[in-house]
């Protein structure tokens, strides 16, 4: 069965915990688009050739989710070459046999506008602040929350303004503002629009 669950959204609104929930709950394989860009990033030298010749030693970097990694990523993800080098891997995987969830930015829009689902998972710039914040150590940890909160705006601004693929939802995407939701509250709203979409999918 051919399925695809594309979930965009800004940083840190919640879309990694949804998409590992929502992969998990229909056994549908999970991509985490942003760790493409991530790996990019943190390569260093000419981007276009370390899109094209990203390996798996690449991806499993323990320094990719940084927040130096994070706008290292959105730096290089305005340029369309790096975009397009990593595009016929996005959209084979999405439509890949048994089910495939992607997050990203412009998964819905760009990279798979025919997904059967599409959410748009958003939040307070304030929220999505503090939880990264909170995933960097909080009081524990080096970033004061006012850093983590210029930065979390500054890669908002940056993604959303970009001429190719800009942050946006699809028309058709459902949106879920997770400000004021639980993890598992934020799952069970996703996961049902899932369900609902595939008791509707044609047999066979
Ligand atoms: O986890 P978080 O939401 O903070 O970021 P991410 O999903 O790992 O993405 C890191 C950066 O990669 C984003 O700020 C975007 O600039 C870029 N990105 C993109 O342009 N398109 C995607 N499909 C995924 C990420």
């Amino acid at each position: 069965m051919i399925f695809t669950v594309a979930i965009d959204g800004p940083a840190a609104a919640g879309k990694g915990t949804i998409s590992r929930a929502v992969a998990e709950a229909f056994g549908f394989a999970h991509l985490d688009t942003g760790a493409l860009y991530r790996a990019v990033g943190v390569k260093g030298g000419d981007p276009v050739l370390a899109a094209q010749s990203l390996t798996a030693e690449d991806l499993a970097r323990d320094d990719l989710r940084t927040l130096g990694a994070g706008q290292a990523a959105s730096r290089v993800a305005v340029n369309p070459e790096v975009r397009a080098a990593l595009l016929a891997f996005q959209r084979r995987f999405a439509r890949r046999d048994g089910g495939a969830v992607l997050d990203g930015r412009d998964i819905g829009t760009v990279i798979c506008p025919e997904a059967e689902v599409k959410l748009f998972v958003t939040a307070s710039a304030q929220v999505r602040a503090q939880r990264r914040w909170l995933e960097l150590g909080g009081e524990a940890g080096e970033r004061p929350l006012a850093g983590v909160l210029a930065e979390v705006r500054e890669r908002d601004d940056r993604d959303m303004n970009r001429a190719d693929a800009p942050l946006r939802p699809a028309a058709d995407a459902v949106m879920i503002d997770t400000s004021e939701l639980t993890a598992e509250a934020a799952i069970a709203r996703a996961v049902a629009v899932v369900r609902a979409r595939l008791a509707v999918m044609p047999r066979g």
